[in-house]
């Protein structure tokens, strides 16, 4: 009995990894997030008990796993991204390990590079981001992050859960001092095959991502730039 905690990678399901496809499956039971690819969902075997985590609040899935785990079940827990970025993966193992039960964490393709890669950004290139700072769009509502310190720090700003906070977080970037004309994107529902993407100056950028819909990844920095001129190469050379 073992409870793995897998990424399913950011939305294509051809980007789960071999591994984490085996135990899905051969997994007795299947407790996956809503985020998660409905292929994978289909992947486990056709006796496994499959549960969505949709509606369960983090410590009543924390003593669902415990629960499974005590009764000797081999369980995938399937997370969208990798399980330790922004997915509470840390805390289900935690859970796990004080409750003294196997667990093994099976990283995934995180939406963090692979939502900016869908719209070919890369989210360092030599000579113009040489540093990434992840942040979660959720802490703007207790007015958590630190706007001048993310204003002032060189590289790549990325925004996990910011959508709906788009407006706010781009004027308070604005407010704290990054240039208003900094190269800034929004990526939906990336490498999904209805993934679409805006791209434009930080002072416009919740405007042109009005009608984008979740989930979302914002990018912020002059790697969005390089992403424009791939793009403009690429429809060169196909043209
Ligand atoms: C709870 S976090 C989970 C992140 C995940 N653990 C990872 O490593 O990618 C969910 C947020 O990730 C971002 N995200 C995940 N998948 C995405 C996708 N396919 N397109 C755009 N953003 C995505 C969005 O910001 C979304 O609100």
């Amino acid at each position: 009995m073992t409870v793995f905690l897998v990424g399913a990678g950011p939305g294509d399901p051809g980007l789960i990894t071999a591994k984490g496809l085996d135990l899905v499956r051969t997994c007795e039971v299947l407790v996956y997030d809503v985020l998660v690819a409905r292929e994978l969902v289909d992947e486990a075997p056709d006796d496994a008990l499959k549960i969505p985590r949709e509606g369960m609040a983090q410590h009543e899935l924390n003593d669902l796993l415990v629960d499974l785990g005590r009764q000797g079940f081999d369980v995938v827990r399937l997370k969208g991204g990798d399980p330790f970025v922004f997915g509470r993966g840390g805390e289900e193992a935690l859970a796990l390990l004080e409750a003294d039960l196997p667990f093994e964490v099976v990283p995934g393709v995180s939406a963090m590079s692979a939502v900016p890669a869908s719209a070919g950004i890369p989210i360092t290139h030599r000579g113009v981001s040489a540093q990434v700072t992840l942040v979660s769009g959720h802490s703007a509502n207790g007015d958590e992050l630190d706007y001048a310190q993310l204003a002032g720090t060189p590289g790549t700003l990325i925004v996990f859960m910011g959508l709906a906070q788009l407006p706010k977080l781009a004027a308070s970037l604005i407010a704290a001092g990054k240039p208003a004309d900094t190269p800034a994107a929004v990526v939906s529902r990336g490498t999904h095959a209805d993934g679409e993407s805006v791209s434009g100056e930080l002072h416009e950028i919740a405007e042109l991502a009005a009608d984008l819909s979740s989930p979302a990844l914002l990018v912020v920095g002059d790697v969005v730039a390089v992403g424009a001129q791939l793009a403009a190469l690429r429809h060169a050379v196909a043209s």
